[in-house]
């Protein structure tokens, strides 16, 4: 299935690629760093912008996002817990196996429990929902990919929590073996449903600016 998207050998680069020959083929090292700005700043259009987007990127749900842990008494509504969830399946899979499984809790007494069992899950005290995101080992088909399927529910989810103008955060939990047997208990899990992450959503408190962390020199054209 994947063999198309292989990196190629070395022997197989040198022959094939830039990356196989002399002279520079990222970025050349006395390249200028871009300036620092401040946040504003840098999330302003820029003339590039016009080019590729409609939407300016302070206002690009992927951009502005930021995990939000403080949040009203207001319940998440049933029609924004389908969208969350819609979102989370539209997420890309291996295979388009779509391993997931959802648990959505809602009940205070789980919410607070899951802070037992979760060393990093404060919020879930304030929080009206959380989502977890699990998968089913029985729905593998390419089992090796089943964590980044999951991420990937799990980014969606955050994503359209943003656009509907809620706030969340990602609780990781697998790989942890405490944390997984820990909800596994909670939830009454059966043992083919891995617990994966847990997203508190709720109307947001805290608001925080976009985080800008685009860093050129992560990137490398071609080759290394
Ligand atoms: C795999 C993963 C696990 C995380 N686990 C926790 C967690 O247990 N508790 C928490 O408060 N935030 C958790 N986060 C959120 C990160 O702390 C947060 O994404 C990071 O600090 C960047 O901030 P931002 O999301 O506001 O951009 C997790 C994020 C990821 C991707």
């Amino acid at each position: 299935m994947h063999d198309s998207h292989e990196p190629a050998s070395p022997s197989q680069r040198a022959a094939s690629s830039p990356c196989g020959t002399e002279g520079p083929a990222s970025t050349p090292p006395d390249a200028e760093p871009a300036p620092p700005t401040h946040d504003a700043e840098r999330l302003a259009p820029t003339p590039q912008d016009a080019d590729v987007a409609d939407v300016a990127p302070g206002r690009d749900p992927v951009l502005t996002r930021r995990s939000i842990r403080k949040y009203t008494d207001e319940p998440v509504s049933e029609a924004h817990v389908e969208r969350l969830l819609r979102a989370a399946m539209a997420a890309p899979s291996a295979g388009d196996q779509r391993p997931w499984r959802f648990v959505v809790v809602r009940d205070r007494a789980t919410l607070t429990a899951i802070t037992e069992v979760h060393p990093y899950a404060r919020m879930l005290r304030q929080a009206p929902l959380a989502i977890v995101v699990c998968a089913d080992t029985q729905l593998k088909k390419w089992p090796q990919f089943w964590e980044q399927d999951c991420a990937a529910a799990t980014e969606n989810i955050l994503i359209e929590a943003e656009i509907l103008g809620l706030g969340a955060v990602w609780l990781g939990v697998h790989p942890l073996p405490e944390r997984v047997e820990g909800i596994r208990r909670l939830l009454a899990l059966p043992d083919h449903i891995v617990p994966f992450a847990v997203v508190a959503v709720g109307h947001p408190v805290e608001r925080k600016p976009p985080a800008e962390r685009f860093d050129p020199a992560r990137v490398h054209r071609e080759c290394w």
